[in-house]
């Protein structure tokens, strides 16, 4: 597979360093810190090299850049979206409209709330650390018991994760989004 080039924004993000117009509460950055930690141990331990490492740890930093922002500051796009999960493609075509042209970093921050068919594994892994970071409040038990049989063999957290996201969704009233349900029948398929 040919290699990109990595973007100077991703190299700095990998490194903690946010863009400069990222919108990010102070007391979410834990968060953000915690899913690239996850994702970039995940990445030593499935044996990725250094390239990709670095690509893992920025989507951690990135996936919620955006998180904060104004309504209507965010990419005309990404209004489709429910209010939400709005900051995740914003955060994709930001970074798209920076240069960023890594098609699998860039559609693994888009559907980092909601799943997705065809995600590639950055895509599949951070879907997991959003939900699965230590220092989400909810669920510590369970989580800490996915968490430990990560990061081979994905399938069972990603089944778990995504029932347990489909089911918030249902008992708030909300919509379910088709690339969730596409991506809840993708993982029944296996691989
Ligand atoms: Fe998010
Ligand atoms: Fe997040």
């Amino acid at each position: 597979m040919m290699r990109l080039e990595l973007h100077p924004l991703i190299v700095a993000a990998a490194g903690g360093e946010l863009p400069e117009w990222a919108q990010v509460r102070p007391a979410r950055m834990p968060h953000l810190a915690s899913v690239a930690n996850l994702l970039a141990r995940w990445a030593t331990e499935l044996g990725l090299d250094e390239h990709d490492h670095t690509r893992w740890a920025a989507a951690g930093w990135l996936h919620d850049s955006l998180r904060d922002a104004a309504a209507g500051t965010l990419a005309a796009d990404a209004r489709d979206y429910p209010e939400p999960v709005r900051h995740a493609p914003a955060a994709a075509e930001r970074l798209r409209a920076e240069g960023v042209a890594d098609g699998e970093l860039l559609d693994a921050i888009r559907y980092h709330p909601l799943g997705n068919r065809g995600l590639g594994p950055l895509g599949r892994y951070l879907y997991l650390a959003d939900y699965l970071e230590p220092t989400r409040p909810f669920a510590p038990a369970e989580n800490a018991a996915l968490r430990a049989r990560l990061p081979h063999r994905p399938e069972p957290a990603l089944k778990r994760v995504c029932a347990l996201r489909i089911a918030e969704t249902l008992r708030r009233g909300m919509p379910l989004r088709y690339e969730t349900v596409a991506f809840w029948n993708e993982l029944q398929e296996g691989e």
